[in-house]
């Protein structure tokens, strides 16, 4: 068999993390059969969202960038399609290795259907069921201009399987006639992996925060619900205030720049007194081996993020979700995940009953085997060898 091309479009910050676990497969156990190229459509451009990880991670580096930046996401997803159909055009890959949610995510399957590139979505399947959230957008459709489908949790194959794709579909697999798999989660290989080296070459990190092991609180927020409505980040952010001082605990908290940008705007007098409690660490956002490590350590997770949301199962955290709904439903079904939205009243309950018991809380294996990429990754050869 001739070598195969695989494209892969990343663009936001967890994508770029998710990539190098296929890179590394990659490297590991497929380079004599395998070509990797990459695009990085320079939605997140910041050196901590983006370029961080290619050095930390060894990700094979982008072979373009396209630069788009912030934009309302019409005009930034129709900038993104531009740029990625030269490239195919230029390229001419196998197949297009697309990874989430984003709005990267929706460009390259809307430019690499379109041009009838095979799309591999890795993540596929997951839903909140709220089409007001953009990614949820972004992942239908994506989901459907794919060929083959990667699910990563039983919930996320039901749901493509109820929204029509066919589990008993045979080869040869198109647009038309998708092949849908259940595997584990990519970000599970990546966090197994990374663990062990985090604790070794970021060590120093926790002195410098001045915190100690299951001693801090790690909280993260930058989903647009909460960062571009004033009242809910007021809420959540002086919730963090008073359970802070109640419970004598510091709050590390790596922000990103959207949610620092509404702080500074309109609600300075907030951002001032989260800088002068001395228990809060408003830091910016952090690279991802000193976030395992943060994860790993931590005594609970605050946050909005989805990615965060699954690692804290991983180091078997309880965590405590700043939304109505999550995709990671198992996490909710299991107790170690609590949704609270925006609502003070929640927070404070959850908060309250984790730090009183954590130690009847189970972390069952939902994600996988941590050999994630290499399955993906035979798979698409399998295809390629048969279809
Ligand atoms: C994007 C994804 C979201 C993902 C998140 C990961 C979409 C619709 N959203 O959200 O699903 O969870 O990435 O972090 O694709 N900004 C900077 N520096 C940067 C990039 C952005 O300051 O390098 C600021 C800009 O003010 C920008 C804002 O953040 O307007 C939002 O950026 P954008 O890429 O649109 O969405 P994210 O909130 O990062
Ligand atoms: N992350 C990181 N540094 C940070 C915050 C998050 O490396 O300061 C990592 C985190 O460990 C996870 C990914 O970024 O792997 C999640 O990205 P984000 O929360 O931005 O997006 P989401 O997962 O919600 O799409």
């Amino acid at each position: 068999m001739s070598r195969i091309k695989l494209l892969n479009i990343v663009g936001a910050r967890p994508q770029i993390i998710k990539s190098s676990a296929i890179s590394r497969a990659i490297r590991q156990s497929f380079s004599d059969k395998i070509d990797e190229l990459t695009i990085h459509t320079g939605q997140h451009y910041d050196k901590e969202l983006s370029e961080v990880f290619f050095d930390e991670l060894e990700i094979h580096r982008p072979d373009f960038n396209l630069g788009v930046g912030s934009a309302l996401h019409g005009r930034q997803t129709s900038m993104m399609i531009g740029g990625i159909e030269d490239v195919l055009l230029q390229e001419k890959p196998d197949g297009v290795l697309l990874y989430g949610d984003t709005n990267s995510t929706l460009a390259g399957a809307i430019a690499s259907s379109k041009l009838h590139f095979p799309v591999i979505h890795i993540e596929a399947g997951l839903r909140s069921f709220n089409k007001t959230m953009p990614e949820e957008l972004n992942r239908i459709m994506s989901d459907h201009a794919s060929t083959l489908l990667f699910a990563p949790t039983n919930a996320a194959f039901k749901n493509l399987i109820n929204e029509g794709f066919r589990p008993e579909n045979s080869p040869p697999y198109s647009i038309n006639n998708p092949k849908i798999y259940l595997t584990g989660d990519i970000m599970y290989d990546n966090s197994l992996f990374f663990a062990g080296l985090s604790e070794k070459k970021k060590a120093g990190l926790m002195d410098d925060l001045r915190i100690g092991r299951d001693n801090f609180i790690l909280a993260t927020i930058h989903r647009d619900i909460n960062t571009d409505d004033r009242s809910r980040l007021e809420n959540i952010l002086t919730t963090f205030i008073s359970l802070a001082d109640e419970f004598s605990v510091p709050f590390v908290m790596p922000f990103h720049p959207r949610t620092i940008n509404s702080l500074k705007s309109g609600l300075q007098a907030l951002y001032s007194d989260l800088r002068n409690n001395k228990f809060m660490r408003i830091i910016p956002p952090v690279s991802f081996l000193e976030m395992t490590l943060l994860e790993k350590n931590c005594k609970m997770i605050v946050t909005d993020s989805g990615g965060v949301q699954k690692e804290s199962h991983f180091f078997r955290k309880p965590c405590i979700v700043l939304r109505k709904e999550t995709e990671w439903i198992e996490l909710v079904t299991n107790g170690t995940v609590k949704l609270v939205d925006a609502s003070p009243e929640l927070i404070k309950a959850e908060f309250a009953g984790f730090s009183q018991n954590c130690s009847d809380l189970d972390y069952p294996g939902f994600y996988g085997d941590g050999k994630t990429a290499d399955f993906i990754l035979k798979e698409i050869l399998f295809l390629f060898e048969n279809n």
